[in-house]
């Protein structure tokens, strides 16, 4: 047809998505079938569990998706999909799923790397947006700061060396009896807390590295939380809350800014969960304004996962040459 159509599915995690993108940018559906009320009373994802709730949701979903895009399954012309990194069992929903429809319609199938994915959101929240540019990719499973050179040109110049950011909060949250996930409720409470109040560590690591490290924040603010309550103290929810995403902020932004100088960037792209923290959007867009450099980062529905990202990501990749077979497989460990 005049346009190229992809459908994209995303099962990597606890929502299960599909959407269909118009030339790879313009979203005309994208929907997500969340599950977090089913794992909210396990504080956090089962994979079991995720993967049952995948295969009763994905027909759906999937069918939602073509109606609200006013297109049938014959107009599409290749199906994106995540094969990774994630949990196997949920990722092989979606890939096997994905694989019968591209068998069945005899269409490309492209299999999309999720942190990719996660990056591409930009892409479609921001229609000039172009490469080079430098990403920090912040989300439940993910930390990287990466130089994006082009389109599928990825160098990676830090990641995590323990915790991901979004695990950090989360963990912290589940410590304070918040619920799950508790990124959201983090950021809430901090807005009323004082963020001196509790002085926790930031942990640069080695003057010249962009790695990162936060399970011995979070430690700290277990240990933190546990003191007080030996000791019959108060635990003011708003400070430690304030303290503790301060500390990730500052260090997160520092070497956010400190990579784009490197290299010379003038614009910054936040992408995953964390990226709809409104403290860090704050910090990274103050600190990047003094420096001449622009911020970007998606509206909150395309930051947490979602099908559209990964359309735009397949289509970008199927426009660079890059075809799956129908052997494409599940891979929990995938790095970008
Ligand atoms: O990108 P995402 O949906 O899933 C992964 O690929 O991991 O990210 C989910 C993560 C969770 O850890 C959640 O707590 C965090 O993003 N998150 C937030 C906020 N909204 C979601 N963290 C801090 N502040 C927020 N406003
Ligand atoms: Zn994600």
């Amino acid at each position: 047809g005049e346009y190229f159509l992809t459908l994209a599915i995303e099962s990597s995690c606890d929502e299960t998505s599909a959407a269909v993108l118009k030339n790879g940018r313009q979203v005309l559906s994208n929907i997500i079938s969340s599950q977090i009320d089913v794992h909210k009373k396990f504080g956090g994802v089962v994979p079991e569990v995720a993967s049952r709730k995948h295969v009763e949701n994905i027909d759906i979903v999937i069918e939602k998706a073509l109606e609200e895009a006013g297109v049938t399954l014959k107009d599409i012309d290749h199906i994106g999909v995540t094969y990774g990194p994630g949990l196997v069992g949920a990722l092989l929903v979606g890939v096997s799923t994905a694989k019968a429809m591209a068998y069945a319609l005899n269409i490309p199938l492209v299999g999309v790397n999720h942190i990719e994915g996660h990056i591409c959101a930009n892409y479609i929240e921001h229609k000039e947006l172009e490469p080079p540019f430098l990403c920090l990719i912040v989300s439940g499973g993910h930390t990287h700061l990466v130089h994006v050179k082009n389109y599928g040109n990825y160098d990676i110049l830090g990641r995590t060396r323990d915790d991901a950011v979004g695990e950090a909060f989360d963990k912290v949250a589940r410590a304070m009896g918040l619920g799950y996930p508790g990124g959201p409720i983090i950021d809430r409470l901090a807005k009323n807390g004082d963020a001196e109040a509790i002085e926790f560590p930031r942990v640069y690591l080695e003057p010249e590295s962009f790695d990162f490290s936060f399970s011995g924040l979070k430690s700290a603010v277990l240990n933190y939380l546990n003191s007080q309550r030996q000791k019959g103290l108060e635990i003011k929810e708003e400070d430690v809350a304030a303290s503790f995403q301060a500390a990730v902020v500052e260090v997160l932004v520092h070497k956010a800014i400190k990579a784009a100088k490197l290299k010379n960037l003038n614009t910054i792209v936040l992408a995953g969960g964390v990226a709809a923290n409104s403290g860090l959007r704050e910090s990274l867009y103050k600190e990047a304004k003094k420096e001449g450099i622009y911020l970007k980062h998606p509206s909150i529905k395309l930051c947490t996962d979602n099908a559209a990202m990964i359309g735009c990501a397949a289509y970008y990749n199927y426009m660079n040459g890059f075809i799956s077979d129908l052997y494409l497989n599940a891979i929990p460990n995938l790095k970008l």
